[in-house]
């Protein structure tokens, strides 16, 4: 399969040598659209990911347009129902060979992004991650960069905002894999350095569906806090219910965790249950900005309605504020064969600008979004469930990346 994706780049480069010869000839500029492929879930239980990165991308191009730098940006999806690393990596070779893409984005699970970093270094190509989390995956290639968040990032200011509390003694739940097992590790290191405690350990199947037996071992470790981390959805939603069913809550024990768990498109379903929740996060719906207000409004206008604008609409909105930027540092040059995704990453490190989650900018050496961190509590406003932020920690870089190297 490489030397089938070596022999299509190969011809690739070849058709773009002679494009530029004939191009040169005929006073024709290079081709005029670059493809950016995109793997996500658009069905199955996450396919509200999908349809956010989606959405999100439609609301850049209506503001900035289809055109940078002369080139027309075209969007391709490939649906990726769940964490599934091989699968991804087909989708992925298709999307370079087939489609003959410039870009790879999207990845919503960390196996998923992980699974394509030979894939974006034999073909040269950068890969914007909208989503994975977890901090090892853009030491893996120098062509990733990652518009979202990770699970140190935000672990590292909740840890020490419980401490300050008072909270001495936590127990940890996470989803056993990459961005569980981060979270668990920022926990215990910034929280024990602070005084604390943490007094068991739980890692549960990226699977599992019933969380009652983890209800028990929460509630015999006599922790006085949790500390959770499963990926965002209908496994967030069905742990907090389980929390709340199993009477931990009305025991008093105190349900922290990055803001995956109170993600707005679930606020619905959890319901007035949800009230009180705190989290750390990058992005608040009820972000109170003007960029915010305007990216809302747009939202709005384009799809009826924002109610379900989240973490994944941000990533990939800003996603494409950085592929739009690389290709008019290149001057348009972009597309297999014509750019090194190498030096497309490089042209962007440093570049700095204002999301609608607020001040960002691309960490010159982790390839990850430097961004201010907020701490936000669930509330009923209006009749609707939000995410207040009620503090803010600026300037929170990627604190895992070469963590313990
Ligand atoms: C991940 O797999 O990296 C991941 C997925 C969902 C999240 C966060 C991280 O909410």
């Amino acid at each position: 399969m490489r030397g089938y994706l070596r022999g299509a780049l190969l011809a690739t480069a070849f058709g773009a040598a002679f494009g530029l010869a004939c191009g040169a000839a005929g006073g024709a500029a290079w081709a005029a659209t670059v493809k950016v492929g995109v793997v996500a879930p658009f069905s199955g239980p996450f396919a509200m990911v999908g349809k956010t990165f989606k959405e999100a991308i439609a609301v850049y191009q209506a503001e900035h347009g289809k055109e940078v730098a002369g080139t027309t940006v075209e969007f391709v999806f490939k649906d990726l129902d769940q964490a599934n690393p091989a699968q991804s990596k087909a989708l992925s070779q298709e999307l370079v060979v087939k489609e003959k893409v410039g870009f790879l984005a999207g990845y919503f699970f960390t196996p998923d992004a992980l699974a394509v970093a030979p894939l974006i270094d034999e073909a040269n190509i950068p890969c914007v991650i909208f989503n994975a989390a977890t901090s090892a995956i853009t030491e893996k290639s120098p062509r990733y960069v990652r518009t979202s968040f990770t699970l140190w990032q935000n672990t590292v200011p909740l840890a020490e905002h419980m401490a300050r509390q008072g909270i001495r003694k936590v127990v940890t739940a996470v989803s056993d894999y990459g961005p569980g097992i981060d979270g668990e590790t920022a926990f215990k290191t910034t929280f024990e350095k602070a005084g604390g405690q943490v007094v068991d350990s739980i890692r549960m199947p990226l699977k599992s569906t019933d969380f009652a037996p983890f209800m028990q071992r929460i509630r015999d470790s006599g922790a006085e806090a949790i500390y959770a981390f499963l990926p965002a959805g209908p496994t967030t939603l069905a742990f907090v219910k389980a929390f709340n069913d199993n009477g931990l809550k009305d025991r008093g024990i105190k349900f922290f965790g990055p803001g995956d768990l109170t993600q707005e498109p679930d606020l619905p379903a959890l319901g007035d249950a949800a009230l009180g929740l705190t989290t750390t996060f990058n992005y608040s719906q009820a972000h109170d900005s003007e960029k915010n207000r305007r990216f809302l409004a747009r939202h709005k206008e384009l799809f009826g309605s924002s109610d379900t604008v989240t973490f994944t609409s941000v990533g990939a909105y800003d996603g494409v504020e950085v592929i739009y930027r690389m290709i008019e540092k290149a001057g348009g040059k972009v597309g297999p064969g014509k750019m090194d995704g190498a030096k497309a990453v490089e042209s962007i490190k440093g570049l700095s600008w204002e999301s609608p989650r607020g001040p960002v900018a691309i960490d010159p050496d982790s390839r990850h979004v430097t961004q201010t961190i907020y701490l936000r509590v669930v509330e009923k406003e209006g009749g609707r469930l939000i995410n207040k932020e009620v503090a803010a920690f600026p300037n929170q870089p990627d604190y895992g990346y070469k963590a313990g190297k």
